[in-house]
Formats: C-alpha cells, structure tokens, sequence
C-alpha cells in the first residue's frame, strides 16, 4: 500500500441553517500524523466526514492525492476505498452478531471473494488485537474492544488513510496504551491516521501535525508550536499540555538540537542534560 494525500481546500459546511465550517483548509500528507483538535462542537466531527465524502461540501473541495473527490456512486466507492471514518461511539458503527462478521461486513460489501475477505479480517483482527474475540458477540465486549473492533472494521477495507473520531475518549490508561500500540501498527502498513482529539498532551506527544477548528476555519501546523500559543488555545477552549507548561515555568526554550519538548522523555532528558554539568562542576568531597 502506497501514502495518499488528503486535502480540504475551502471547505463549507452547515447544517440547516447552522454554518459549522467556513473555509476550512487541512492538509495531510501521506504518512503523517495528525491531531485534530477544537472545543466540543467546533466542527471536528463534520470536517471528519467530509474528508471520509460522507458529507459534501457546500463550498470549496476534498482532494485524494490532488484530485477532487467525486460524489456519484463510483466516485464515493473509490473515496471509501481509500479513506476510512470511525465514528467516536462505536455501537453507531457495529451491528452484527459477532465481531468476525463486522469485520467481513465492508470486505464482503466490496465484493470481495470469502477467502480474501477472511484473510484481510484476520490481519485487522491481528492488528487490533482482537484475534481471541473474534467469535464473540459484539454486545458482550467491553466498550474499549468496541472501539477497537470499530476500527478493525475500517482497517480490513485496507484504507491508505484512516480517521478516528476520539479514539481514546472513554478508555482506561492501559486501553490508551493498546490503541495507540495498535495505531503504530498500522503506520508500520503505511496507513495514514488522523485522529481528532480533545487531548492536548496526547496530540503533542503523538503528533507531528496539529489542527485546531475554530470559528469554522482550521489552524495547522507543528504541535509544539500550536500548542504554545495562548490566544488560540484560549479560543478553543484548549488547555496548554503540561510538557510545555512546565517547560515554560523551568526556562526551558527549544532548542533544534535537544530532545524535542514534546512528552516526559523529552522533558527529563532536558532537565537532565541542564542539571549533570552543574553536578560534574561540583568540587570533590
Ligand atoms: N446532524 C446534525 N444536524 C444538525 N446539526 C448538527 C449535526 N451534527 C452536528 N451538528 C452541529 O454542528 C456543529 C458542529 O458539530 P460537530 O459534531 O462537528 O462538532 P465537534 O467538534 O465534533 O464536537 P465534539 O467535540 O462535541 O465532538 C454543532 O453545533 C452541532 O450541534
Ligand atoms: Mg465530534
């Protein structure tokens, strides 16, 4: 599977006679990951699907790899192929009587032969680590496998790009841990994945690409510089992450050279590097 590009260009969207998206402009490169971030009812979710083609625009354009998504039956099929949404609550999502059957669900409706199907079944199986629940009921799992199953569904149509609306939202520490250990599974098969997020510590720690909707429009660009500016987060109503903030309180500045900002690895080994010289220095005895 090779990296696609996923562009808004321009988007508008409404519903009714509320305006959600006015212009929307989101960039995503094959192979990067991007943390998309807003106050609840920004528009993360519309902007979602309309990069999925479940919603058109009203103005402006989608585009795969450059081309301008088309919304006519043949259009919107190779769109999906390529271009998978998980919904937020996975019972919008799952519907069958048993986890190995939700998973065939979009395979099979793709019109894929059984054999093929039931081997791209066991890989998102694998890969979400599902394998020993595959005969399971879908109502007696929890709701993190759920989700995990959820996703299973989109990565066994074998999408280049894959958007997860919250992934994480409801999830113990440790089931966290195994989203996004499946997640970098999935980027080792090149699958692209944008998640939006109200996690700000996660989106700096995880990203390499931070987009934040307000007031209709989206804001792009490096996590770290983002998620610095006071005026935006305070705007969307997004806390600064404490990496940062606590880099800030210490004096601790970027540095191109240093270990990036970015989580507690990157935090200690700055403070590390900033304190060993001074206790090096220390006279003997
Ligand atoms: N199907 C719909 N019909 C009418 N209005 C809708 C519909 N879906 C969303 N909206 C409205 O559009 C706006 C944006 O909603 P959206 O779900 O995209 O926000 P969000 O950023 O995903 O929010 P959250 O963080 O709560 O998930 C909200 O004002 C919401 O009420
Ligand atoms: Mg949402």
């Amino acid at each position: 599977m090779s990296h696609q590009s996923l562009r808004a260009e321009g988007v508008v969207f409404g519903y009714d006679d509320i305006p959600v998206l006015a212009g929307a402009d989101l960039a995503i490169a094959g192979g990067t990951r991007i943390a998309l971030l807003g106050a609840n009812g920004s528009g993360k979710t519309t902007l979602l699907r309309c990069l999925s083609g479940a919603l058109e625009p009203q103005a402006g354009r989608v585009l795969l790899d450059e081309k301008p998504v088309t919304y006519g039956r043949r259009g919107l099929r190779h769109h999906r192929q390529n271009v998978q949404l998980v919904l937020q609550d996975p019972d919008d999502q799952l519907f069958s009587a048993d986890v190995r059957r939700d998973v065939s669900f979009g395979p099979l409706n793709l019109g894929l032969s059984t054999v093929e199907t039931a081997e791209r079944v066991d890989d998102a199986l694998d890969l979400l680590g599902l394998t020993d629940l595959a005969d399971r009921p879908v109502h007696q799992l929890s709701y993190g496998q759920r989700k995990r199953a959820a996703i299973a569904g989109a990565v066994a149509m074998r999408p280049c790009l894959l958007l997860l609306d919250e992934p994480t939202a409801g999830l113990d520490p440790a089931g966290v841990d195994e989203m996004f250990a499946a997640l970098t599974r999935l980027e080792e098969h090149d699958t692209t994945v944008v998640l939006a997020t109200h996690d700000v510590d996660l989106a700096l720690a995880w990203a390499h690409d931070c987009a934040i909707v307000l007031e209709g429009r989206v804001v792009q660009g490096d996590p770290v510089d983002v998620l610095d500016r006071g005026d935006l987060l305070a705007a969307a109503r997004l806390r600064r992450p404490w990496v940062l903030d606590l880099a800030a309180r210490v004096g601790l500045t970027r540095d191109a050279d240093a270990a990036p900002l970015r989580d507690i690895d990157g935090i200690a080994d700055r403070l590390r590097g900033r304190h060993t010289p001074a206790h090096d220095n220390q006279p003997a005895g």
